[in-house]
């Protein structure tokens, strides 16, 4: 009898689980961008997930937490175009429409700002030294032309 009762409740807790985060999240995992000392304060990178978002990290503070760095989509919300950090401004700039955004990806000027859009942000960790983003991991390759390519039909 405990058998059934525990395995009405992993039942429960899977069901409860989906509802919570839902499969289309089930996608996403934790990819590494550099070690810590990398990056240095003020400086940034460019970051390609596999589905093909691309993302800047830049590193804000000297700290050596997941706070200390922050990662947003280098892909203007307007029209598309490439934003990239600007230390000296503390802004991420869009050039195609003098698009502007704070620190922490809100719209400061520009188009963006008359539309109130934002960057959208993905989460960062670190662990051991190292810093890792959340990005979809599909691949922006359809699975077709995997096939086409392998000569599975
Ligand atoms: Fe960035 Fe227009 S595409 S401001």
């Amino acid at each position: 009898m405990s058998v059934g009762v525990v395995g009405g409740y992993g039942t429960l807790g899977y069901m409860l689980g989906n509802f919570v985060y839902p499969s289309g999240e089930s996608n996403r995992g934790w990819m590494f961008v550099c070690t810590l000392d990398t990056l240095a304060p003020g400086a940034s990178l460019d970051f390609t997930a596999p589905d093909g978002a691309k993302i800047v990290v830049a590193r804000q503070e000297s700290g050596e937490t997941a706070e200390s760095f922050l990662a947003l989509s280098s892909v203007c919300p307007h029209l598309g175009c490439q934003v990239h950090w600007e230390s000296q401004d503390q802004r991420f700039f869009c050039p195609c429409h003098n698009g502007a955004f704070d620190r922490q990806g809100n719209p400061l000027s520009g188009p963006p700002k008359a539309a109130n859009q934002s960057l959208i942000r993905f989460p960062l960790k670190v662990e051991q030294g190292l810093l890792y983003v959340e990005v979809p991991l599909e691949s922006v390759v359809p699975r077709d032309a995997n096939h086409r390519e392998s000569g599975v039909a």
